[in-house]
């Protein structure tokens, strides 16, 4: 007969207890967003997307940084488990983002990376935090309230279908003409950026009728 254990994962019992800290952080963006709407009439963002890192990738990514392939690899020395990924229409949004993140209570930035401000060199644009929740838990430290990690992503929808696009190239690594390839994305995501700061400009002209 087969057992009804769970299948082995990395997580071990704190799987469910990722999937809560998960469904509260999601649940506090989505209702700031509601109170963005009803203050100016315009989401904060478009949509969002979340996950919980699979055990493959999380695997992977232990065997990578060379860390044992236990909880406490995955929950703190590792600190993207939890993956939000914030997509809105225009680039002044995502910093009406970052605000209300850093107002967040018992919810601290620890990591913040302005790729939109120091574009990485293939192109890349998005703002990345790693934040550091306290939720009514027990942490692989055995601390309860306990600390958990998230990375929240937040970019335009431009940038997010070129990030979509490049990370699809990047497992295909048998095409010809690599380097005309990297060459054209760039010129891609700068272009997409240019569309980007106008469609800023179009609805600030709006704004200011
Ligand atoms: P990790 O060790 O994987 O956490 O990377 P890091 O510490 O360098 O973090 P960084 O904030 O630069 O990137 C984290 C995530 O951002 C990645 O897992 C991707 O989802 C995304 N990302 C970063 N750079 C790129 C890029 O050049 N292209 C695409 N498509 N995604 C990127
Ligand atoms: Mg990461």
């Amino acid at each position: 007969m087969k057992s009804k254990k769970m299948p082995d994962n990395i997580y071990g019992k704190y799987y469910p207890i990722l999937k809560n800290v998960l469904d509260d952080l999601v649940g506090r963006i989505q209702q700031y967003n509601k109170e963005e709407k009803e203050k100016s009439g315009e989401m904060a963002y478009e949509h969002l997307l979340y996950r919980i890192k699979t055990h493959d990738s999380m695997v992977e990514k232990c065997n990578r940084k060379g860390l044992p392939e236990i909880p406490c690899s995955a929950l703190r020395d590792i600190r993207d488990a939890i993956g939000i990924r914030i997509v809105c229409r225009f680039i002044d949004d995502i910093y009406v983002n970052v605000a209300r993140i850093k107002e967040m209570q018992d919810c601290r930035v620890i990591q913040e990376k302005d790729y939109i401000k120091h574009v990485k060199p293939n192109g890349y644009r998005s703002y990345h935090m790693i934040v550091e929740l306290t939720e009514p838990y027990e942490d692989v430290n055995g601390i309860k309230p306990g600390h958990f990690f998230a990375e929240i992503q937040i970019r335009t929808i431009a940038m997010d279908s070129w990030a979509s696009l490049e990370h699809q190239m990047k497992y295909k690594h048998d095409i010809k003409n690599q380097e005309m390839i990297v060459r054209e994305l760039k010129r891609c995501a700068d272009e997409l950026a240019a569309c980007d700061v106008s469609m800023q400009t179009i609805r600030n002209f709006i704004h200011a009728k």
